[in-house]
């Protein structure tokens, strides 16, 4: 049936005659009837329907009454029917064609089709289900007759139209996929088809119904349009729908499956039954959709477009063959708040009533066995990593010096030794430990724990893989089936056994292999129970995913009873208290803050990365601390060696400490030669502070706007970051607060002649009043880059400027490089030296000790003199021998890895092709900075330059789900701050860049 054929004046006719409106109109498009978006003066949206008169009347009027009843039970989520000038909903029109039609009217919907929505999230298609679980809840208590009982698309039909059409289709991947889906619904679909409830459906619930709008701040809205495909079917039905087209978004199949069928039964639950349906229905929806197009296909062979259509299902079927049909049962049956596997009793339950034989020949105890923690907070977890040779060397001997025969590996670790990319999945990492690990010698004999039959074996013989592997088939006491494997043994097995071959318990059915035979792991058993193979052949997970940790845990329990082990307290691994948020906000000063709407407990750092207590690996783009990489193994190793020496005072001589001073000082111009060591960069300003004072007399200070300098009262006063920010009392009458050189959004522009020398000025006339004033001038602080205040960049001239006309009224000025210096800027090792002046008194922080509480001033030897009035300057930790050692050991690695280059060359390139994002993006209304300090800042009007938080924020964690740590700052929140490890490699840059690519042409972010 095609859409009626009418001109845009014909409509607006017919409009006028039946509605007494008249509008704008915008045709839209529609595969049976003609529609239009009706713009009415007012402003407010209408759309109109010309529908086909063939259309039964009947099935209209159900349309209308659904959509009603919709309406008044859920809202706006559908479109509300409007009446004609005489109050019917559906109304009798006539085309100057002679044909007749009907016309209706309804409110308009606002959003974008979901198809043309991105990202596509798993929270997005949980929205999505949820909303369809309430449609067919709300629409389940209607009384209707089917309006579209003969409809192709009706999941009645849906298996006979696939078995027909089966012949039609000639691409083997296409037709291999329909013989597999066919099968699986005689298996799964068919036998529940009788009992199942039944209902009115909205049946196509398609990705151009279902629209999308909002984003930015919390989550997207959704509605549903398009009525003219309901049918009375199961309602469960309903799910499988929506669940094939979320299967075809853009996110991996299974994590679109969890999140659309939890969606859903969140808001209507299904039956286990229903759950077990739902699986091979949508399999069928999408069976019944490639029969369609073979079909027009073959009636029309040029038309290209049609083949392309199919192309988002074959990459689905790409994703999924390699995995099983089979699975999707288990995943909705867990997805819809079931077990995923059908047992009468549970595997946990028969693990610990059967009695087996010991699969080591011998029980495992604490006296015959070591346990080996390997999870990512254990300080052993690293023993896994290297040469394989030097592993099973350091695990044989722990072994031996614990007078032990084996070590255990635990059961549900997270574990950071997976690194083939083949545990790459997703954006995430297998990282979950579903078995045990017994570690012994090559060649330590392996017994079968129960009678059974060899279903697998099977040389799984890639890097970091099983190896020789062999999976056996048992009947539990009550006769159901269940699974164990062996990996990494001895190829010997694979001679030996063939599938099929029956063992009883007892029998010896393999020995440990050796690396790299083994899959290259040091001598090992991987152990695993199974109670569903779900149509895994040579092999199944042993590591799952974070995200499906659960999911996984419930198809293979902890077997340690196969090995004879008693008490599951001995081997369960310690695992995080799931409690930390509570106890932190409850035994922690309330306004220590937390990153990240969902706050990140980080367990480990290595290089560019932060490491979390799932195992998911997160570059850190914020931290400037970590200035040559989290832990670098120099630094690291030159604390350790010295605090096992000496840590103690400066009130002794030590050449570490010395030799750290000269070189540091060597680091500045003259006459910047003497320096005070500290323990943060709070105290370094509050330190430069009395200097200032002490050296002029005099109490009062300029600071720059936004500025933030540290936690102390005194620099709390001279913060206005702090003191004009909330629970602040504003500046007091000693310090002077100077404009932001913002050249962007302040108010001397990029278009001003010299807007470094105009904003120098400013700080001059504050410097004036203060120096007129009660208090004098003590001085000037000004960071060399503005961080707090949004990664501002000094414009040219600023600090000339500003330094000349404060020293001219007898001022000092300070340069807090706490958060820029050490090369990280690129052109220069320091970032006052950006602007060509020498500063009086230097502070220096984060970067300086990597992470060790370590921070210095350096000032010149008249200050220091003016300083040094018979009052001692002690401090206990400031300058020890163990931060000197790390200081030297920071220096070191700068030099030797060329850092400060890396800095100028990424930094460069990263501003480069960021601009080139902000031309495509309007919302990036500017990105700037030097070497790797660098900001991005977003507004919500590139004309007005209106700041928006939400957009930066919005990026932030879009980036996080992406795996990049980004934070925002500046007074409006709208700037996010990009401070990586110097150490960030090219390739992570690169992948940031393409991430922040897609996620800049997101929809939340467009502006209107
Ligand atoms: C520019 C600047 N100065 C000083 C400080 C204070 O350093 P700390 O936190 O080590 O006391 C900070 C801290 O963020 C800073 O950003």
């Amino acid at each position: 049936m095609t859409p009626p054929q009418l001109t845009e004046a014909e409509a607006l006719e017919l409009l006028a005659q039946h509605y007494g409106l008249t509008g704008q109109l915008v045709a839209l498009p529609g595969e049976r009837d003609r529609n239009f978006q009706l713009c009415l003066a007012s402003g407010e949206k209408n759309t109109f329907k010309v529908v086909n008169a063939e259309v039964p009347l009947e099935s209209l009027k159900t349309e209308i009454r659904a959509m009603q009843h919709l309406n008044s039970e859920l809202g706006s989520l559908v479109p509300n029917p409007l009446a004609d000038q005489v109050g019917r909903f559906i109304s009798e029109g006539s085309l100057q064609n002679g044909s007749a039609c009907w016309l209706r009217l309804q409110s308009w919907q606002p959003g974008i089709p979901l198809a043309e929505f991105r990202p596509h999230t798993t929270e997005l298609f949980h929205s999505v289900g949820h909303l369809m679980g309430r449609v067919a809840t709300s629409l389940s208590t209607l009384t209707v007759p089917d309006p579209h009982p003969e409809l192709p698309w009706h999941p009645n039909q849906a298996s006979q139209i696939v078995e027909e059409g089966l012949s039609l289709v000639t691409d083997p991947l296409l037709k291999n996929f329909l013989e597999q889906a066919l099968r699986l619904y005689d298996r799964y679909g068919r036998p529940l088809e009788r009992d199942l409830p039944r209902s009115l459906i909205q049946n196509d619930a398609n990705d151009y119904n279902v629209l999308v709008h909002g984003g930015l701040e919390g989550p997207p809205e959704l509605s549903l349009i398009d009525f003219g495909d309901m049918v009375v079917s199961w309602t469960c039905a309903e799910a499988a729908v929506t669940l094939a087209y979320t299967l075809l978004g853009q996110i991996a199949p299974w994590k679109a499956l969890q999140a659309t069928l939890g969606g859903f039964s969140q808001a209507r639950p299904l039956s286990l039954q229903e759950a077990e349906f739902v699986w091979p229905m949508a399999l069928m929806r999408l069976g019944v959709s490639i029969v369609m197009a073979a079909k027009q296909i073959q009636e029309q062979p040029e038309n290209e477009y049609l083949l392309i259509s199919q192309q988002p299902i074959r990459e689905l079927l790409q994703r999924l063959n390699a995995l099983s049909l089979e699975e999707g049962i288990a995943r909705s049956r867990f997805a819809c708040g079931h077990s995923p596997i059908h047992r009468k009793v549970s595997l946990e339950t028969i693990l610990e009533k059967q009695m087996f034989f010991p699969v080591m020949g011998q029980a495992l105890t604490p006296d015959n066995t070591l346990l080996l923690p390997l999870g990512i907070e254990s300080p052993t977890s690293d023993w896994l990593s290297g040469d394989v040779e030097e592993q099973s060397a350091r695990i044989q001997q722990a072994i031996e010096s614990a007078q032990k025969i084996f070590a255990l590996g635990l059961y549900d670790e997270i574990r950071l030794c997976y690194t083939a990319p083949e545990f790459q999945q997703d954006l995430e990492s297998r990282t979950v430990h579903l078995g045990l690990d017994v570690f012994g010698l090559a060649g330590t004999p392996i017994f079968a724990p129960l009678d059974g039959t060899f279903v697998t074996v099977h040389d799984n013989a890639q890097e970091q893989d099983y190896g020789p592997t062999l999976m056996l088939q048992h009947e539990d006491l009550n006769g159901e089936k269940f699974f164990t494997l062996y990996g990494h043994l001895d190829p010997e097995c694979l001679e030996l056994w063939q599938p099929g071959d029956f063992v009883q318990a007892g029998t010896r059915i393999a020995r440990i292999g050796a690396s790299p035979r083994n899959g290259n792991w040091p001598p090992h058993l991987h152990l695993q129970v199974i109670g569903h193979r779900m149509g895994w052949e040579t092999d199944f997970p042993g590591v799952a995913l974070p995200s499906e940790q659960s999911f996984w845990k419930q198809l293979s329990p902890n077997p340690y009873r196969l090995l004879g082990i008693q008490e599951q307290s001995w081997v369960e691994p310690e695992g995080l208290p799931q409690d930390l948020l509570a106890r932190r906000l409850h035994i922690m000063g309330r306004n220590l803050s937390l990153s990240y709407k969902e706050p990140l407990t980080i367990l480990r750092g290595e290089g560019v990365y932060l490491i979390d207590s799932l195992g998911r690996r997160f570059v850190d783009c914020v931290n400037n601390v970590a200035h040559v990489g989290h832990c670098h193994p120099r630094v690291v190793e030159a604390q350790r060696k010295q605090s096992s020496l000496l840590n103690t005072n400066t009130r002794y001589l030590h050449p570490e400490l010395v030799r750290y001073a000269e070189r540091l000082c060597g680091l500045f111009p003259d006459p910047l030669n003497v320096c005070f060591l500290v323990c943060t960069g709070s105290e370094a300003n509050e330190l430069a502070l009395r200097l200032a004072q002490a050296h002029t007399q005099a109490q009062g200070m300029v600071v720059v706007d936004v500025g933030y300098h540290g936690h102390t009262k005194s620099l709390i006063d001279l913060s206005p970051y702090k003191h004009n920010g909330p629970g602040g009392k504003g500046a007091p009458d000693w310090v002077r607060t100077t404009p932001m050189p913002d050249t962007y959004r302040g108010v001397y522009r990029e278009h001003h002649p010299d807007p470094g020398s105009a904003y120098g000025e400013k700080v001059i006339e504050h410097a004036e009043s203060l120096a007129k004033s009660e208090t004098g001038l003590a001085g000037f602080i000004c960071e060399s880059i503005l961080s707090c205040g949004g990664q501002i960049v000094l414009p040219e001239n600023y600090l000339q400027t500003a330094y000349a006309g404060v020293r001219r009224l007898g001022g000092l000025c300070i340069a807090d490089e706490v958060q820029v210096g050490f090369g990280r800027v690129g052109k220069t090792f320091w970032g006052f030296e950006l602007q060509g002046v020498v500063p009086d008194i230097v502070t220096l922080g984060k970067p300086i000790g990597n992470g060790h509480p370590l921070a210095a001033v350096i000032t010149t030897a008249e200050i220091a003199e003016a300083f040094a009035n018979g009052m001692e300057y002690f401090n206990t930790f400031g300058g020890n021998p163990v931060s000197a050692a790390v200081g030297n050991a920071v220096l070191d690695v700068i030099e030797e890895e060329n850092l400060q280059k890396h800095a100028l060359t990424l930094g460069n390139y990263l501003l480069e092709r960021w601009k080139g994002m902000s031309k495509q993006c309007p919302a990036l209304g500017q990105v700037r900075g030097e070497g790797l300090f660098l900001g991005m800042e977003f507004v919500a009007d590139p004309a007005q330059r209106t700041p928006c938080a939400a957009r930066a924020t919005y990026v932030v964690e879009r980036m996080k789900a992406q795996g990049f740590l980004l934070s925002t700052d500046g007074p409006d929140h709208n700037v996010i701050k990009f401070k990586p490890p110097l150490v960030l490699p090219e390739s992570e840059a690169e992948r940031l860049c393409s991430n922040l690519e897609q996620i800049l042409q997101e929809v939340p972010l467009q502006l209107a």
